[in-house]
């Protein structure tokens, strides 16, 4: 436990998650997680700051025992999914003492999925504070970073913005403080779970942004003490701008859709456009996810299949629709036998892109001269859209 010291009397004691491989059963984790969690030594009292996934709350104990903790008076929860709140019910039956701090929101969450009891709630409004004795606890709503009870807390003598899932990224490094390179873990992180919320994270931002920031220690992974770097790349990401970048993802059955995909890659790229290329078999959906985090376009390849897309490609569409990502323009490259429905079924899925649909490219079975022609005309509808949006020169 090196890495445990964040100021005098606030220390780091969570859990590293080394070999969990993915989140929700839906989220593939290359890098396993963290779930951080702090403690705070006031001269009068002492507060834990959210606690763990219950499957490793063995470290949260063993963290606390090393450094002597004997009384805890108050565990502040952030927000109520498993992974932070999960070991509430035990760190509460270990120090029966302590208070239970949140909001009314994730108190009637916390009792319907850890089952904890009235007596032991504290309930905080937001701008609330909680004098430890030379350190101060001061409570900020932010809802929908993750889910509508999330709050941050901010303790003001440090200024450490304890802000749970708001900037966290999953990895369980050995020093949580070099966060040198957290750039790319902390985008995949934000396109799996706060990208369905950009005009919530714009707004909390604004909120958060009162306060003197040193420190933003969040429940995931990196501690920043350059602030200043996650909380630039969140404004990135959640404002309107994208890039000059096209997420293509293709799923070939018999190698038609592979080489229209592989066309329009290399059309695409003539153009000076950046391509992220992925074979849907086989890719992790967090890469795809993280790409269109700013991507301008979105291509989807796929054949035909029992009278809809592949199934497996849906998935992708289905995903990529619920993460509400700021994509401009999307299209469609198809391959089929005997009945075309990928069309419909794309334009059907994609209820929650603003996105303007681009005429997709659709061979029967190989694509043929003509149908080269009109991935080049895909292309060039392209970048004339970048070129429109200015992204492209
Ligand atoms: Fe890390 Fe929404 O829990």
């Amino acid at each position: 436990m090196a890495d445990n010291r964040l100021a005098d009397g606030v220390f780091s004691v969570g859990a590293k998650h080394w070999d969990r491989k993915i989140f929700d059963e839906l989220i593939p984790l290359p890098d396993g997680t963290s779930y951080n969690s702090y403690i705070v030594f006031g001269s009068d009292k002492t507060a834990l700051i959210d606690t763990v996934d219950p499957a490793v709350k063995g470290q949260l104990f063993l963290n606390l025992k090393k450094l002597n903790v004997k009384k805890i008076d108050y565990i502040i929860a952030n927000h109520a999914e498993q992974d932070h709140a999960g070991s509430i019910p035990d760190v509460l039956k270990a120090f029966p003492g302590a208070k239970l701090v949140t909001n009314e929101k994730c108190s009637g969450m916390l009792r319907d999925f850890s089952l904890v009891s009235d007596e032991r709630l504290m309930i905080v409004k937001d701008g609330d504070t909680l004098e430890l004795g030379g350190k101060t606890l001061e409570f900020c709503f932010t809802p929908w970073v993750h889910w509508p009870e999330t709050m941050v807390t901010y303790l003001r003598e440090d200024g450490i913005l304890f802000s749970c899932d708001f900037f966290g990224s999953h990895i369980a490094a050995a020093n949580l403080f070099d966060a040198a390179h957290f750039y790319n873990h902390a985008k995949r992180y934000y396109a799996e779970i706060m990208s369905p919320f950009r005009n919530n994270v714009r707004n909390n931002i604004t909120k958060v942004e009162k306060f003197r920031i040193n420190i933003i220690a969040p429940s995931h992974g990196y501690i920043h003490t350059k602030p200043e770097g996650i909380m630039n790349a969140y404004k990135e990401w959640s404002s309107d701008n994208v890039k000059n970048d096209v997420v293509l993802a293709y799923l070939s059955m018999h190698h038609s859709t592979q080489a229209m995909a592989e066309y329009l890659r290399d059309a695409l790229t003539d153009r000076n456009i950046n391509v992220h290329f992925f074979n849907i078999s086989g890719a992790d959906i967090g890469d795809i996810a993280m790409q269109l985090v700013d991507a301008a376009t979105l291509v989807i390849g796929a054949p035909t299949v029992l009278a809809g897309l592949h199934p497996v490609a849906m998935n992708v569409v289905y995903t990529a629709n619920a993460l509400r990502p700021k994509t401009k323009f999307v299209s469609l490259i198809t391959s089929f036998s005997w009945g075309e429905k990928g069309s419909e079924a794309i334009k059907a899925a994609l209820t929650n892109f603003k996105a303007e649909l681009l005429t997709p490219v659709i061979t029967k079975g190989f694509p043929k001269e003509t149908d080269f022609e009109e991935l080049d005309r895909l292309a060039d509808a392209i970048a004339a859209k970048h070129r429109e949006i200015g992204v492209l020169k």
